[in-house]
C-alpha cells in the first residue's frame, strides 16, 4: 500500500483554482458556457464572440451588460467571489446562471487572461490581465460599458490537458453548437460568432421566438412547428413541439430549457417521447424547442459543477404539465394523425386566456417571492440512476449515488407498465390506442364465449373486439402500454381471455393489469438501447415503490460502496 502523507496543508489558491478549473473547464466550449452565461447574468443584450483556433489560441467575449466597478473586477478573479448568492439559503431559489464564484478564477487559472470592463456610469474602466497564477496586472482603460474579455492560449500551463484538445474544427463545432443552444434559449440577446475572422453565426435580437428558431435551426424547421403552451398553476410551459412527421433518429433536436438554461434531462425527454407515443417509430425523435418556467424552489440546480444538470423537486408533475402539454397541441394540430388525447383533453386549458410569459428568462426574472407553497425536498437518496450497461441480455448494471444497482429488465418494465395501468385503471380506464390496421384474431368456442359476453369490459381494459364470422374476430384497439411496446396485442388478449368472467367481472383486475403489464415489458433475452434504459430509469424516478415486483422477480438488488469494500476485504 502506498504510504499516505500525513502532514496535512490548505492547498493555496492557485492549485485550488485548478482543481476546480479540472471540473468546470473541460474544453474551449465550457470556458464560453461560463464566459456567456456571466454575460446574459449582467442583463447583456449583445454578446459577442471572436475564436481563433478553435478556441485554442483566443476566447475573447464582449458584452454589453452592466460591466463591473475597478473592485468588483478585482474580486471576481478570486475563488468564490459572487454577486449572485450571499447565503445558503439562496442557494435555494437560484434565478441567475452562474452562482458558485467559481468560473473566472478557474479559467484565468489556465490561461492568459485578460479582463477589460466598465460600468455604465463610470468614465473609467479597468483593465486586468494575469496568466496562469501570476499575479493580476492592473490599469485604468477607456473602453466601452460592459466587459471584454479575452482567454488565450487556454492550457498553457496544463500540457496534459491541452492534449486531449480536439481539432479545431472539432472544437469550433462544440463552441458554435452551445452558441446555437444559448441563442435559442435567449432569443431576446443578440448574438455573433466568428472563427479565424470568418463569420460562423449571427443571430440578432430585433426578432421573435419563431424567428430565432428559423434562424437557428432553419427555414424546414420553422414549418413544421406546433406551438405548444400550458401553464398549471407556476409551472409553465411554452415553446414548440415539430409535427410527427418530421423526426430525426437522433434526441439532438430536443431543446428543453428551464428558467433560461439550456438542460438535457431524462425526465423531460422521457416525457416528449410519451406525448408523441406511436406517433413516432422507435428509435425517432421529434424536434421541440420548449421552455419551462418554474419557481426557483422547485428544482435544485446546485447538482453539478458545470450546473448542467437539475433535480427536480417533484419531477412526477413536470413530467405529466411537460407530456400533457404537448400531447394537447398535437391534439389540436390540423394534419396530424389523430392520437388517444383524452388525457390531453381531460386538462385541456383555455389557452388564449393564459397570460403570456416570458421564454428563456430572457426578460424580467422571476420574482423570487412567488407565494408557490414549498414542496417537501427529496429524500436524500434521490440521486438518479445512471444506467452502466446490460448484462447477459436482461439485467441492467447501473449506478446511483456510491451505490451499485443491478435490475432486471424484465421485472422493471413489468413495474412501470403496472403502475402506469393502475393509475390509467383508478382514472376510469386503461388508456387505449386505435390500430392502424385492425387485427384479425381467431379465438377457439371458449374464448369466443367469454369475449361476447364480457366485450365492453374487454373494451374498458382497452381491448375492442368485434365479431367477424366465425371463430374470427377484429381487435381494432389495443392498451397503449402494449400498442407502444410493439409486442404482440392478441397474444395478451388470449391470456386476458383465458383468465376468464370472473377477473373480467372485477372491478378490481389486478391480475389481468400483471398480466398486461407482462406482456408489454422487456423480456430476457432482449436487446434495450441506452436511451430505452435511460428513459425507463427516469420513470423510475417517478415511481413511487421499486422493490417489489408482480412475479417473484426482484426489480432491483442495491449494493452499497460499504457492502463492495466488505467484500473487498474478506479476500
Ligand atoms: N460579463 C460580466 N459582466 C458583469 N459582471 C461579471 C461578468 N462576468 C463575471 N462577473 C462578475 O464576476 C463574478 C464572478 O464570476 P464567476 O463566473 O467566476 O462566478 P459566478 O458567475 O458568480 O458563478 P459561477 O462560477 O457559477 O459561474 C460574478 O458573480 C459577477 O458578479
Ligand atoms: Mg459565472
Amino acid at each position: 500500500m502506498r504510504k499516505m502523507l500525513c502532514t496535512i496543508h490548505v492547498l493555496d489558491d492557485h492549485v485550488a483554482n485548478q482543481i476546480a478549473a479540472g471540473e468546470v473547464v473541460e474544453r474551449p466550449s465550457s470556458v464560453v458556457k461560463e464566459l456567456v452565461e456571466n454575460a446574459l447574468d449582467a442583463g447583456a443584450t449583445r454578446v459577442q464572440l471572436t475564436i481563433e483556433d478553435g478556441g485554442k489560441s483566443l476566447i475573447r467575449i464582449v458584452d454589453n451588460g452592466c460591466g463591473m466597478n475597478p473592485q468588483d473586477a478585482l474580486l471576481s478573479l478570486k475563488r468564490h467571489a459572487t454577486s449572485k448568492v450571499k447565503c445558503a439559503t439562496d442557494l435555494q431559489t437560484i434565478a441567475t446562471l452562474g452562482f458558485r464564484g467559481e468560473a473566472l478564477p478557474s479559467i484565468r487559472s489556465v490561461a492568459r487572461f485578460q479582463l477589460r470592463t466598465r460600468t455604465h456610469d463610470a468614465v473609467e474602466g479597468i483593465q486586468i490581465s494575469a496568466d496562469g497564477d501570476q499575479e493580476p496586472v492592473r490599469e485604468p482603460i477607456g473602453c466601452s460599458a460592459g466587459t471584454d474579455i479575452s482567454v488565450r492560449d487556454l492550457f498553457f500551463n496544463v500540457p496534459a490537458r491541452r492534449k486531449f484538445l480536439r481539432r479545431d474544427s472539432t472544437e469550433i463545432q462544440r463552441i458554435s453548437e452551445l452558441i446555437n443552444q444559448m441563442a435559442l434559449g435567449w432569443p431576446g440577446v443578440h448574438f455573433s460568432l466568428q472563427h479565424n475572422g470568418r463569420k460562423v453565426s449571427d443571430y440578432p435580437s430585433d426578432s421573435g421566438l419563431k424567428d430565432r428558431i428559423r434562424a437557428v435551426l432553419g427555414k424546414k424547421v420553422c414549418q413544421q412547428l406546433i406551438p405548444v403552451k400550458m401553464q398549471l398553476g407556476e409551472h409553465k410551459v411554452a415553446g414548440y413541439a415539430g409535427t410527427p412527421s418530421f423526426n430525426r433518429p437522433n434526441n439532438r433536436g430536443l431543446f428543453t430549457f428551464i428558467n433560461g438554461r439550456f438542460i438535457r434531462d431524462r425526465v423531460l425527454q422521457h416525457a416528449v417521447t410519451q406525448a408523441y407515443g406511436p406517433l413516432l417509430e422507435r428509435g425517432r425523435y421529434p424536434v421541440c424547442v420548449l421552455y419551462l418556467n418554474l419557481p426557483y424552489d422547485a428544482l435544485d440546480v446546485n447538482v453539478h459543477p458545470a450546473k448542467s444538470e437539475v433535480r427536480f423537486v417533484n419531477s412526477g408533475s413536470i413530467h405529466s404539465l411537460m407530456e400533457r402539454a404537448i400531447k394537447l397541441s398535437l391534439a389540436d394540430a390540423p394534419n396530424v394523425l389523430s392520437i388517444d388525447s383524452d388525457e390531453a383533453v381531460a386538462g385541456k386549458l383555455n389557452l388564449d386566456q393564459l397570460p403570456s410569459f416570458p421564454v428563456g428568462g430572457n426578460t424580467e426574472p422571476e420574482p423570487t417571492a412567488h407565494g408557490f407553497a414549498p414542496h417537501n425536498k427529496p429524500p436524500a437518496d434521490a440521486e438518479q440512476f445512471e444506467f452502466l450497461s446490460q448484462l447477459a441480455h436482461r439485467y441492467w448494471v447501473c449506478k446511483k449515488g456510491d451505490s451499485l444497482c443491478l435490475i432486471n429488465q424484465h421485472a422493471l418494465g413489468q413495474q412501470i407498465h403496472l403502475n402506469e395501468l393502475r393509475k390509467q385503471w383508478a382514472q376510469g380506464a386503461i388508456v387505449s390506442q386505435r390500430l392502424l390496421f385492425p387485427a384479425r384474431v381467431t379465438l377457439p368456442g371458449t374464448l369466443a364465449a367469454v369475449a361476447d359476453s364480457h366485450n365492453e369490459e374487454c373494451r374498458k381494459l382497452g381491448f375492442e373486439l368485434e365479431h367477424f364470422g366465425g371463430d374470427d374476430w377484429v381487435l381494432s384497439t389495443l392498451p397503449q402500454v402494449l400498442a407502444e411496446s410493439g409486442r404482440d396485442g392478441s397474444e395478451a388478449l388470449m391470456t386476458l381471455l383465458k383468465q376468464g368472467a370472473r377477473e373480467l367481472n372485477s372491478n378490481n383486475p389486478g391480475t389481468l393489469l400483471a398480466s398486461m403489464a407482462c406482456h408489454a415489458a422487456w423480456q430476457q433475452g432482449d436487446d434495450v438501447s441506452v436511451h430505452d434504459a435511460e428513459m425507463a430509469l427516469a420513470r423510475l424516478e417517478t415511481c413511487h415503490s421499486t422493490s417489489n415486483c408482480t412475479h417473484s422477480q426482484t426489480v432491483m438488488t442495491i449494493i452499497s460502496a460499504e457492502e463492495i469494500e466488505a467484500w473487498m476485504e474478506r479476500t
